[in-house]
Order: structure tokens, then C-alpha cells, then sequence
């Protein structure tokens, strides 16, 4: 196969994995980083990419997306989801196992693999499922769920209720060095609640969540882990209990590591009066002094790193009343924008953290050689134009569902550019891709 060359030219190339901030050029020879230099000839390139003005960085990096497939294809697909993917600025997700049937075997892993090379247009991830149908029961056969692809283990959606279970689990996890990613969640507290204990649960008249509800397990986890020497990740925190049981964990050593998404990092259960459904999830959004937690804990690298939990639903599942809707939201093609506009934007993050959050760092947490720029590595990379003014709107979502929170929101910064393994895979109509070699370039 030929071997394409490009150059993404001029732009400010921020790569907090390797303390690099500064304006130059990358050469990508087919698939793979050849050459970052402030001085490369454009003759040497077959694709010229002007990336002046502009904000180049290591390809976003989700680990936690649910993309439906197979099963509830009327969500979202492999193709819708990383098209979404693509189009908010991540190169690579990792797919969450709660399809129908559930990804609990290795066959079924391998088959998501095949499906994928053919499907997709991001790179993705395989989480197989900790118990077999997610039931909490039995524990999968992890060696040959590893051998198939998968890079963690989860039962997201549920937790995984048993200690003696986890425990079994983190064990089998350590020794294929792999993490569990666990949903917080104790069922015999959170069974039959709608959003957030308060005030606002009270207003309206549903079974509020009670933020213990995440940190018992947490709790438990984390003992569970300190015996094991296994990884515990926590999915989604959402609670300033939760933050300073995992602050202390990792004070102590203990092989813990955490993610937040951007609504929890942005929207209190206040929200909920006006969204609706749009703002139901589980975890559900908490109080204003879990946000700031959630916050303090991220600049503080107490939690690790960003993840949308992208939880696409169809709009007759959400377009009911707010106890029956399902949970979840989507958030591929917000996260970005959000980050920069209110976690960058309001000075709770730099921008090199915020990068670092949604690149190198989970990719660590997942054992990934990704998240970087570096000669040698894939050219997987993100161009993001940080004055871009833009107004979220559904309609123009490439995933399947709508259900967002953020829908009118105002916001400054926005991925332009997306290349997987040197293709661009998707980039809007601000940039300019000069092919200077049309024999090579077909
Ligand atoms: O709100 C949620 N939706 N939380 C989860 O953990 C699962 C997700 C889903 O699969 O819809
Ligand atoms: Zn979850």
C-alpha cells in the first residue's frame, strides 16, 4: 500500500505528556508520527494541512462510551458512534459492554473486533463484562476475554454488587494487569430513585439518590483493592465523599484512579427542574459542593482524567415522565467545547491538564500506547480552533440520539480537525487540506 505523507503545518502543538507546547510542524508518513521540526520542507508531503492559528494535540482519548452495538442500534451504532467520536475530537473510546447479548465471552469480543476493523472510524476499545450478563454472579473468563481485545473489565450500568465477587475479580484483573471499572452504585440504597436526594427529588416528587449510595462502594473497593493489589477505576464519580475517600486511597498507595464526566463537573440536580429527562442519570447530578469537589479533585489529579459516559437513547425513552426515562446522556460531541470553554475558560483547569486529562491519562489508566505525540507513535491527532464561537445543537449531532442537557449552550473552542492513524477522518470546513501530490493522492 502507498504511503501518504502529511504535514499539519504552523500550529501550536501542546503535548503535556512530553511537556511540549510550541508552534511547529508534524510529518506523518502512512500511519505513524515521522518527524515534529519547526523547519519542514512542504515538498516533502504529499497532504499539507494549514493548522495556523490553531491548536494541535494528541487525539482525544474517551474511556468510557456506550455505543449500543449490538443490540439497541436504534441508540447508536459503530459507525454513528465513532463518527460522534470523531466529530468532538477523540481518536480513541472505550466501549462499554451493556449491549444485547452482553460482551461477556470471547467471542463475542472477537466479533465486536472483526466488526469494528470494518465499522468504525475511530479507534475502539473493547470493556467486557466483569459477571456474565452483568447478573453479578459469576465472574467471566477474563484470560480469554484479554485474548480477544478487551482492555478492562466493567458491569457499567450496574455495580457489581457482591464484595466477595469483586474481590474474586480484582484478583483475576491483577494478573493480567488490567483495571476494573466499577459503577459506584449500592443497590440497596439507590434501588427505585429517580435523581439526587433533595430538595429537588422532594419538589418533584420522586426517590431521591443518596450520595452514600457511591461511597460505600467506593469504600469497599478500595479495601478489596488494597488486598488484591488490583486496580480499582471508578466510573463516573459524582460525590465529594466519594473524592476524599479516593484522595486518601492514593495517599496510601493503593491502585486507585477515577473519572468525572463533564455534567458532573458542570450541572447540580438544580438542573433537573429544567432539562428533565435530559439531565437524568446514574449516577444523578449531586449538589454544588460535590461539583466543587469534583472539580478541586481533577486540578488536584485526585481524579485521573475526563470521560463522557456518551449514553445515547432514543427520544420515546426520554420523552416521558422523568421516573420512567431511561438514565444517560450523550456526550461525545460536547465534551470538548464544555472543557474549554467552562473548565479552561473559568481557570479550573489549564489547558495543559485539560489536555492531559482527556489523553495520555486514560490512556495510562487502560494501559493504551496512545495519548501522545511523539516520532514513532500513531498519528493520532486533533486540531481544535480555541476561539471557534459555537452553539450546541442536536440537529447536528452525528451520533443517533439527542439527548443532551446542553442543547442552546454558548460555547468557545472547538475540534476542527480529527485524524486516526494519519486519516483525517472527519474536519469541518474552516481548515485547509492542500493535496500537493495528486498521483499519490487518490
Ligand atoms: O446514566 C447512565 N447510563 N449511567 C450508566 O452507568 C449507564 C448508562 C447507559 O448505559 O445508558
Ligand atoms: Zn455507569
Amino acid at each position: 500500500m502507498v504511503k501518504i505523507k502529511t504535514l499539519i503545518k504552523d500550529g501550536m502543538v501542546v503535548d503535556p505528556a512530553n511537556n511540549l507546547r510550541k508552534t511547529t510542524n508534524i510529518l506523518i508518513n502512512g500511519n505513524t508520527v515521522e518527524k515534529i521540526h519547526p523547519k519542514i520542507n512542504p515538498r516533502e508531503a504529499d497532504v499539507v494541512i494549514n493548522a495556523e492559528d490553531k491548536l494541535v494535540v494528541p487525539g482525544l482519548i474517551d474511556l468510557h462510551v456506550h455505543l449500543r452495538d449490538p443490540g439497541q442500534t436504534h441508540k447508536e451504532d459503530l459507525a454513528t458512534g465513532t463518527m460522534a467520536a470523531a466529530h468532538g475530537g477523540f481518536t480513541s473510546v472505550a466501549c462499554m459492554p451493556n449491549t444485547t447479548p452482553v460482551l461477556d465471552t470471547p467471542e463475542r469480543v472477537k466479533t465486536l473486533v472483526q466488526r469494528l476493523k470494518k465499522e468504525a472510524h475511530v479507534n475502539v476499545f473493547p470493556v467486557a463484562a466483569v459477571t456474565k450478563g452483568l447478573e453479578g454472579e459469576v465472574v467471566t473468563d477474563f484470560e480469554g476475554l484479554k485474548a480477544a481485545g478487551a482492555v478492562a473489565f466493567s458491569d457499567d450500568g450496574k455495580v457489581v454488587q457482591r464484595a466477595s465477587i469483586m474481590h474474586e475479580a480484582l484478583k483475576r484483573a491483577e494478573a493480567l494487569s488490567l483495571p476494573i471499572c466499577q459503577h459506584a452504585e449500592d443497590a440497596s440504597l439507590s434501588c427505585g430513585t429517580v435523581i439526587n436526594e433533595g430538595e429537588v427529588a422532594e419538589k418533584l416528587g420522586v426517590k431521591g439518590d443518596p450520595d452514600i449510595s457511591e461511597s460505600v462502594i467506593i469504600a469497599r473497593d478500595i479495601v478489596l483493592a488494597a488486598r488484591t493489589g488490583g486496580h480499582v477505576h471508578v466510573g463516573h464519580i459524582s460525590t465529594e465523599r466519594g473524592v476524599t475517600l479516593v484522595r486518601r486511597a492514593k495517599q496510601m498507595g493503593i491502585k486507585v484512579t477515577a473519572e468525572v464526566t463533564p455534567h458532573h463537573l458542570l450541572l447540580t440536580d438544580e438542573y433537573v427542574l429544567k432539562a428533565g429527562p435530559n439531565a437524568k442519570m446514574r449516577p444523578p447530578l449531586r449538589t454544588q459542593r460535590d461539583v466543587e469537589a469534583l472539580r478541586q479533585a481533577l486540578a488536584d489529579g485526585i481524579i485521573d482524567c475526563i470521560a463522557t459516559d456518551h449514553a445515547p437513547h432514543a427520544a420515546e425513552e426520554k420523552n416521558v415522565d422523568l421516573a420512567d426515562a431511561a438514565n444517560g446522556i450523550v456526550g461525545l460531541e460536547t465534551a470538548l467545547g464544555l472543557v474549554l470553554t467552562h473548565l479552561v475558560g473559568e481557570k479550573v483547569l489549564s489547558l495543559e491538564d485539560a489536555i492531559a486529562a482527556m489523553t495520555y491519562k486514560p490512556a495510562s489508566i487502560l494501559g493504551l500506547d496512545k495519548g501522545m505525540l511523539a516520532v514513532g507513535k500513531d498519528a493520532d491527532i486533533t486540531v481544535i480552533d480555541l476561539n471557534k464561537k459555537w452553539t450546541v445543537d442536536p440537529e447536528a449531532f452525528f451520533s443517533k440520539s439527542r439527548n443532551t442537557p446542553f442543547s442552546g449552550w454558548q460555547l468557545t473552542g472547538k475540534p476542527v480537525l480529527t485524524m486516526v492513524g494519519g486519516k483525517v477522518v472527519w474536519s469541518d470546513e474552516s481548515i485547509n487540506i492542500e493535496v500537493v501530490n495528486s498521483d499519490k493522492v487518490s
